[in-house]
């Protein structure tokens, strides 16, 4: 007998030369790759995806007939379907997300981990057999442009049409991807199943799925993924989270670049200078929101690359880090967006976007809460498709999932960056970190220097706010560089390897500037004191003037926590009533008291890293607090 581990590992016999010439590749380890797959998973038949208009189209089309995906009124959300998923379904499972690193510790204290050996019994147990009365779907993908030198290719077979429509859209999928693969390049495998295989005659049912048995897997080792029982997003569309981040994040450690839950955008001042940005916060911290800003401040631009996710590699030649979106498309969460919180996504998904778990209106179209003030008029199908009427109030709502998506291609977005697609990439200036904090962290600042910066990348942090659950308000919830359910390995690594990149280059002085903000904080009455949205841009402005400007000494204050800006370096024009006061002072003062009670809170969070916590850090954490407590 077969043992499961050699079932399950990448497969190197020899393909069948009757079966191989009929295939769209002559990748020897692929189609052995694929053969084994099949005997593992028992589909119907296979179907090799050719990325192409048409196929998109008879994918499309077959999952309407089913009741699938419901076609919106092409009048007012022209090529639009809704999905909606099974009531389990509807997120992200960190608690059945792993990574199945040989030892333990080297998933580190903040990854689930199973030995691999066990888990792989566990995988032939869930996924043999698994794809049989369904078609498997082979979808060739490339993360980043096909055949830029930062791009990465992966291979993905699903039992799901509906994956196969989205990966289309959020990913470079079919042919193209195979002929850069040409017959001996690397590709990660990525196995998905919803895992529920119909018997002959059983009817299947909208939204299959395995709740009990999901579980999403990565052997970091071997680089696989293998995600079962889920049809959602980021458990599903496997180039995304699973390669894009924790696989992906594996591969740089190993190769010296980065992997990064980041948006990444480009912003052009009145001068026309260019500077691309990247940063990351926690989610619902409003990632895709400043990556579509529409800055209030005359004559500044800001054009986007990507909204979540950023690979960058240095250039030797000129030190710099250079940045690509492996994505091709949002998955963007629906509710809060709004013609006022995001013009530029309503504008992005007014036609060909595929919704999922948002409401039903009377006309046909998408709606959400916080869309607009009012819910619509008439009967309304919420996301569990039940009908809401307004004379039922606020029974059956809300009428949208909180983690309802939309996924629309990148192209669409009426602010794309020129260089969005550019297979080189884009070079990065400065890094932004930023949390919900409602008190101690000023709007922004800039750190001391590297080491410093990835201090404040670890201590990444948002606070619980009254609306979560429990008496720990205020209580902060740490989020490291916001990759804690990303990070493929050790946490505590992953902070030695951003402390390595000085070493990694000619000239450290082209490293990005790290800042860190902060667009969350609140008055003594609750509200928030910044008006945030497109007036983040006046921060951008600050952070180029830096850039521009480094020992322009009207522009900073030098304190503990890095250089925070002077009141009146800030361009208020036009919110000067809002802003009025001693409000700038307030949003930007230190508070040394509090900071001091930050370290302790990072240095109580930092002991679960043990030895792998990198000992510069620590030195870093000192440091800050000797300059607190001289201050
Ligand atoms: C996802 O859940 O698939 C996803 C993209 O998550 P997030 O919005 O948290 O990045
Ligand atoms: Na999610
Ligand atoms: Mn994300």
């Amino acid at each position: 007998p077969v043992s499961a581990s050699a079932t399950l590992q990448q497969q190197h016999s020899q393909p069948d030369p009757e079966l191989a010439s009929s295939l769209p590749t002559d990748h020897p380890k692929l189609i052995g790759w694929i053969r084994a797959q099949q005997s593992l998973l028992e589909p119907d038949n296979v179907h090799w995806c050719d990325g192409s208009q048409e196929e998109y189209e008879s994918l499309v089309n077959d999952l309407v007939d089913r009741g699938v995906m419901i076609p919106l009124n092409s009048k007012l959300r022209p090529g639009s379907y809704l999905t909606r998923t099974d009531i389990s379904d509807v997120a992200r499972s960190e608690s059945s997300t792993f990574i199945c690193s040989q030892r333990q510790i080297d998933a580190g204290p903040t990854n689930n981990w199973v030995d691999p050996n066990v888990m792989r019994v566990e995988l032939e147990r869930s996924f043999r057999g698994s794809m049989r009365g369904r078609t498997m779907y082979v979808i060739p993908f490339s993360m980043g442009p096909i055949g830029s030198p930062l791009a990465r290719i992966g291979v993905q077979v699903t039992d799901s049409p509906f994956v196969v429509v989205n990966m289309r859209i959020m990913t470079r999928i079919g042919q193209p991807v195979l002929d850069a693969l040409g017959t001996d390049n690397e590709f990660v495998p990525c196995v998905h199943s919803v895992g529920k295989p119909l018997e002959p005659g059983e009817k299947d049912v909208l939204w299959p799925c395995n709740i009990p048995q999901r579980k999403v897997v990565h052997f970091p080792e071997s680089r696989e993924i293998w995600s079962f029982g889920s049809g959602y997003g980021g458990n599903s569309l496997l180039g995304k989270k699973c390669l894009a981040l924790r696989i992906a994040s594996v591969m740089a450690r190993d190769e010296g670049s980065l992997a990064e839950h980041m948006l990444i955008l480009g912003l052009t001042s009145p001068e026309g200078k260019k500077y691309y940005v990247a940063a990351a916060f926690p989610s619902a911290c409003g990632k895709t929101n400043l990556a579509m800003l529409q800055p209030t401040l005359p004559g500044w631009k800001v054009q986007v690359v990507g909204d979540d996710i950023n690979w960058m590699k240095f250039n030797p030649k000129d030190s710099r880090l250079y940045a690509i979106n492996p994505e091709a498309g949002f998955f963007g969460v629906a509710p809060g967006t709004s013609a006022k919180t995001n013009p530029n996504a309503m504008e992005t998904i007014y036609k060909n976007t595929l919704f999922t778990n948002v409401a039903l209106t009377e006309k046909g179209d998408v709606w959400w809460e916080g869309m607009t003030k009012a819910r619509p008029e008439g009967k309304v199908i919420n996301w569990r498709g039940e009908v809401w009427e307004p004379s039922m109030g606020e029974r059956g709502t809300p009428l949208a999932h909180p983690n309802s998506r939309f996924t629309v291609s990148l192209d669409q977005c009426p602010v794309k960056d020129p260089a969005w697609d550019d297979p080189n990439g884009v070079p990065i200036s400065a890094i932004i970190f930023g949390g919900r904090r409602e008190k101690t962290v000023p709007l922004v600042f800039q750190t001391k220097d590297w080491n410093h910066g990835v201090l404040v990348g670890a201590t990444v942090a948002s606070e619980k706010t009254a609306a979560a659950e429990g008496s720990d308000l205020g209580q902060l919830r740490f989020d490291p560089f916001a990759m804690l359910p990303f990070a493929g390995y050790n946490m505590g690594d992953y902070f030695s390897h951003w402390l390595s990149m000085p070493n990694r280059v000619k000239d450290p002085s082209k490293l990005p500037k790290i800042f860190h903000v902060n667009w969350f904080r609140k008055d003594a009455k609750g509200s928030f004191m910044w008006p945030g949205f497109g007036d983040n841009s006046r921060v951008l402005k600050w952070i180029v003037d830096r850039l521009e400007r480094p020992d322009d000494k009207s522009l900073f204050t030098s304190t503990p926590i890095g250089y925070v800006p002077k009141p009146e370096s800030l361009d208020l024009q036009g919110i000067e009533k809002q802003v009025q006061g001693d409000v700038m002072m307030n949003l930007l003062k230190v508070d040394g008291e509090a900071y001091l009670s930050e370290v302790n809170k990072a240095r109580e969070y930092f002991k679960r890293f043990g030895d792998r916590f990198p000992a510069k850090l620590t030195k870093e954490l000192d440091d800050l607090e000797d300059r607190l407590k001289k201050n």
